[in-house]
């Protein structure tokens, strides 16, 4: 068993990117198993800032493959942008960047069926990202989509015009929305050779053979687990396995191949986009959160919404994806809170639960809280349990108990090295 798996716990942007960044330095290979460029994950190394949406975590650790696997689906667009960012950083990369031939593309036309989609939808839209991706996965899952491995074919042309059309008649269903196609045909296709020029690979004979040679891998996941498909708050949610089962699917391994599930959460909530979000705050609080904590989209740029850690909603994803590490990031944003609290139970029409409802939207739900004092202490930074003021001790000691589980990093800063790691 060599792949262990890091993941969200929330509604996404929980400091993945920062943590696969940090811990990639112990891996041969890391590989992204799922979503597409909805993702921004954002590494800060000696004062630079790098946002990542397609290509994995792994890439500034010298001499690590990094794959992009089956599971996700690639704008080459957005790819080649991301691929000469980087190309400016003077890293070598190139031949350290594989991608699987049966990962999906994103065409123009899937970006504008998101757009038409969304805009019908009035007041009950998702808040998609609008990067195509439930269009993609619908054509993945309905069998018409165009892989990687089709890029080569004599009759690849062929085969995307008559994707392209059929999303052109959807899009009459819709209401007009305004696009230029032409124009964007033309750099998708140029892009389109960027991508070419990358080595694809049969991710599942790649990564298992590396697991047979002993090599340890590890899956980035992107997105959060209330953000899957499946079990996340449906239909305000993505368009994939955003779960530990994701990394059997979208990269090919069995799952006794997974040995641990390192699952990430803030030490507060945000969400981006509609959907419930139990323990939102809508007060100075709120805002607060959103101020220190600099809570914009890394893809989008949107407000996130901030509110309390939420322990149902925890204990529900450290139950789905069987979670055996956990990682509370961001601590050091509540360094300055006269009280810090935490959701310890819903109560569903006058039911205390600590279990999600089926539908989070459908009943009311008044999380109960359990307030601390605050720490009133600057500790951005520290990488060491022991300077923690002890009322930020407490804290971790407090959300441990709470989830019956210990956590074994705590990060205080964007920064790579500004993370604790426990024994
Ligand atoms: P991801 O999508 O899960 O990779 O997360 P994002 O990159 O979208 O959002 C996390 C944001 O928090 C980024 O701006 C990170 O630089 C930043 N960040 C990560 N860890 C910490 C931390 O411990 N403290 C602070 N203050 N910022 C952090
Ligand atoms: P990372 O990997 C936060 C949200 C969108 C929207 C919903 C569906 O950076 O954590 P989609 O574009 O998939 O159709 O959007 O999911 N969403 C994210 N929120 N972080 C992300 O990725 C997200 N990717 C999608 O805001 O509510
Ligand atoms: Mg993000």
């Amino acid at each position: 068993m060599a792949v262990d798996v890091i993941l969200g716990l929330q509604w996404g942007d929980e400091g993945k990117g920062k943590i696969v960044d940090f811990l990639a330095k112990n891996y041969s290979i890391v590989c992204r198993f799922q979503g597409g460029p909805n993702a921004g994950h954002t590494l800060k190394i000696d004062g630079n800032k790098y946002v990542l949406h397609t290509i994995p975590s792994g890439i500034f650790r010298e001499g690590i493959v990094n794959i992009i696997g089956n599971g996700v689906v690639i704008d080459p667009i957005t790819l080649s942008k991301e691929i000469e960012n980087l190309t400016q950083t003077g890293i070598e990369f190139l031949s350290r960047l594989l991608v699987s031939n049966k990962a999906h593309l994103i065409l123009p036309t899937h970006r504008y069926l998101d757009a038409a989609s969304e805009a019908s939808k009035g007041k009950q839209k998702i808040g998609s990202t609008l990067k195509g991706i439930g269009p993609t996965y619908m054509d993945k899952t309905g069998r018409n989509g165009l892989r990687v491995g089709d890029i080569k074919l004599a009759s690849f042309n062929a085969k995307y015009k008559s994707l392209r059309d059929k999303h052109l008649a959807l899009l009459r269903q819709y209401p007009p929305i305004e696009f230029d196609l032409e124009a964007e045909e033309e750099k998708w296709f140029k892009c389109l050779e960027v991508l070419k020029n990358l080595q694809a690979i049969d991710c599942e004979y790649y990564i298992n053979k590396a697991i047979t040679e002993g090599k340890q891998i590890l899956a980035e996941g992107a997105q959060g687990s209330m953000l899957d498909i499946d079990f996340g708050t449906y239909p305000f949610v993505t368009s994939s396995n955003t779960i530990t089962s994701g990394v059997c699917s979208g990269l090919g391994i069995a799952p006794q191949k997974i040995r641990d599930v390192i699952g990430i959460t803030k030490a507060y909530c945000t969400r981006v986009g509609g959907g419930p979000f139990p323990t939102e705050l809508f007060d100075d609080n709120g805002a607060k959160l959103g101020k220190i904590g600099m809570e914009f989209g890394a893809t989008t740029g949107r407000p996130r919404r901030c509110g309390w850690i939420d322990i149902p909603q925890l204990k529900y994803t450290l139950m789905i994806n069987g979670v055996t590490q956990i990682v509370v990031t961001k601590l050091d944003v509540l360094d300055h809170f006269e009280e810090v609290k935490v959701g310890t139970k819903y109560n569903i029409e006058g039911n205390e639960t600590d279990e999600l409802p089926y539908d989070l939207t459908a009943q009311q739900i008044t999380p109960k809280y359990q307030s601390y004092k605050g720490w009133h202490t600057d500790m951005a930074g520290a990488n060491d349990f022991d300077v923690l003021p002890p009322l930020a001790k407490d804290y971790i000691g407090q959300l441990e108990q709470l989830l019956g589980m210990r956590i074994k990093y705590i990060s205080t800063g964007p920064e790579r090295k500004s993370l604790i790691v426990r024994d």
